[in-house]
């Protein structure tokens, strides 16, 4: 009898704990599992979202045109898509192009934890 009532005033926290934990942005980058490589899963990303300001020669800054660039820059990739929309630095640039949403950040970070495959 005291056990499933001590449950009972549990489980409310528990809940709540969880859901906390599911909506705080950031912590659900960790739901990609397969094998991720530069041209099946993040070419695909950087050609919708990022072109044609980072392909030259139209691209007025950092190329993302291939392979080694986007490994090179991955790090400063990831760091933009995740910033605040509003914030100066965020790409891509609002009202140019759709933001990445939170699966394809995380397509992108998983692919530089498995040490970005080619
Ligand atoms: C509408 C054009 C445009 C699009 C689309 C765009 N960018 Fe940019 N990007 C720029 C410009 C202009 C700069 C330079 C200004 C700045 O640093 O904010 C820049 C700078 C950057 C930098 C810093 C480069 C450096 O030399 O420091 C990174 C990294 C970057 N963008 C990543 C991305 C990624 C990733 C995407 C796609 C998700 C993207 N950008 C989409 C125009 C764009």
């Amino acid at each position: 009898m005291r056990k499933i009532k001590l449950t009972l005033v549990i489980l409310p926290f528990a809940i709540v704990l969880m859901n906390c934990n599911s909506t705080k942005k950031g912590t659900e980058y960790t739901a990609v599992q397969k094998e991720l490589s530069y041209n099946k899963d993040i070419k695909p990303i950087i050609e919708t979202s990022c072109t044609p300001c980072h392909i030259p020669p139209q691209g007025r800054k950092e190329p993302l045109e291939n392979y080694i660039h986007v490994k090179e820059n991955i790090g400063a990739i990831i760091d933009r898509v995740k910033l605040p929309q509003e914030d100066r630095k965020f790409m891509p640039p609002r009202n140019k192009k759709p933001a990445l949403n939170d699966s394809l950040i995380a397509v992108l970070v998983k692919w530089q934890q498995q040490n970005m495959p080619e």
